[in-house]
């Protein structure tokens, strides 16, 4: 059986309970979800409601409506950065963000619509509160920042971040990719203005879920209009939440999953799981630091991570570290820049990236005991 340590991407497997309720939820209720329809329909459209009460509870929104679906991660950052910005704009953003952050900002930047710093984090892998409120200007719209870097793991401090949006009047972005469901995030508690999450990473759902939460300092143009399964009298698309940001039919059967995923978490403990994969991966990162041939990323302090951890081996390319573990030992791990190239043009890693190791909830000392027997036999050969 694979070694699957690449759950940063996505997590795999999933709990037996997300299987189990796909399964029930696509033979008994797999309708299109409709508040005026049939029975079936009816009985879908129930359970995205659910879904989004079970999320408004888990962030602490200000409301289950302010959630909507999107296919991924990706989906609600793009529907938040081109749904708030105008043209004069600026926006603050970092040197961590993924190119689902760096590509949307980066082209409405060379279209001139809007103006971008983007701010670097320490060596550490950490962005500085001061630096982010020193590059605010009188035409800053927005602040965008990933909650933890998906190259080092680095948990950023988006409360007091937030709190300097607030204290500026701008609008604060979190992308919670790589920390929705392993670390607790507060939306009303620390001023968060728009969250974007996956359904497939932490919150163990499946592939092709997600979210945007949109606060309500915010107004948003949509980018996908189109049936709501509710008046369709209206010429343009309704303007109550959540229909209004959510046209088309939404991938129920994916957010049946979802929220199996959540459940999951709920009970487990999200504190629980987040602890037991820090040890496993500090497990590696002590074995790899006690060994030459070895360059570890990130921060030091395991309080300031997620289970996602970076290193390069100096005898080899890290995609052939990445191959080798694939083809000979069957341990799936990611090599190379994911999708993150400027925090990698500051560690000195660019353009060959690294070798990283994202654990999940199902990973055993004996996954890390593998991957390090591994590592040895490469090292060795
Ligand atoms: C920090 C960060 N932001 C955004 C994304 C995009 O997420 P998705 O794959 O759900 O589109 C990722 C994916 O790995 C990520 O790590």
């Amino acid at each position: 059986m694979t070694t699957y340590l690449d759950n940063a991407a996505t997590t795999f497997p999933k709990p037996e309970s997300v299987y189990r309720a796909m399964d029930e939820f696509a033979r008994t209720r797999l309708a299109n979800p409709g508040r005026a329809g049939h029975r079936l329909a009816v009985a879908s459209e129930r359970m995205l409601d659910e879904a989004r009460h079970v999320l408004n509870q888990f962030f602490n929104g200000e409301g289950p409506e302010r959630f909507i679906f999107t296919l991924n991660c990706t989906d609600g950052l793009n529907m938040a950065i081109k749904g708030v910005l105008r043209e004069g704009d600026h926006v603050v953003t970092t040197n961590l963000e993924h190119n689902s952050v760096s590509r949307p900002l980066q082209a409405l930047a060379d279209a001139k619509v809007i103006t971008l710093t983007r701010v670097p984090a320490d060596s550490s892998g950490t962005v500085h509160p001061d630096d982010i409120r020193r590059a605010i200007t009188s035409k800053t719209r927005l602040i965008v920042l990933t909650h933890a870097s998906n190259v080092l793991g680095t948990v950023q401090p988006a409360a007091e971040i937030a709190r300097i949006a607030r204290e500026h009047e701008v609008l604060f972005l979190l992308d919670a990719a790589q920390t929705a469901g392993v670390i607790p995030i507060d939306i009303r508690g620390w001023g968060i203005d728009l969250l974007a999450f996956p359904g497939h990473k932490s919150l163990l759902g499946p592939t092709g879920t997600g979210g945007l939460y949109v606060g309500s300092r915010v107004q948003l143009r949509p980018w996908r209009e189109g049936g709501t399964g509710g008046d369709s009298s209206s010429p343009t698309q309704p303007r109550e939440m959540p229909y209004y940001l959510e046209g088309g039919t939404p991938n129920v059967l994916g957010i049946a999953g979802l929220v199996a995923g959540i459940r999951f978490v709920q009970e487990r403990g999200l504190e629980t799981i987040h602890r037991q994969e820090l040890q496993l991966v500090d497990r590696l990162r002590q074995w790899l630091l006690e060994r030459d041939g070895f360059e570890v990323y990130g921060h030091g302090d395991p309080d300031r991570r997620v289970a996602t951890l970076s290193f390069r081996v100096h005898a080899w390319p890290a995609s052939e570290v990445a191959a080798i573990l694939d083809a000979s030992f069957d341990i799936a791990v990611r090599p190379g820049l994911h999708c993150a190239p400027y925090i990698h043009k500051a560690l000195g890693t660019f353009p060959e990236g690294t070798v990283r190791v994202s654990l999940g909830p199902f990973n055993t000392e004996q996954d890390i005991e593998t991957l390090c027997a591994a590592l040895s036999q490469i090292v060795a050969a």
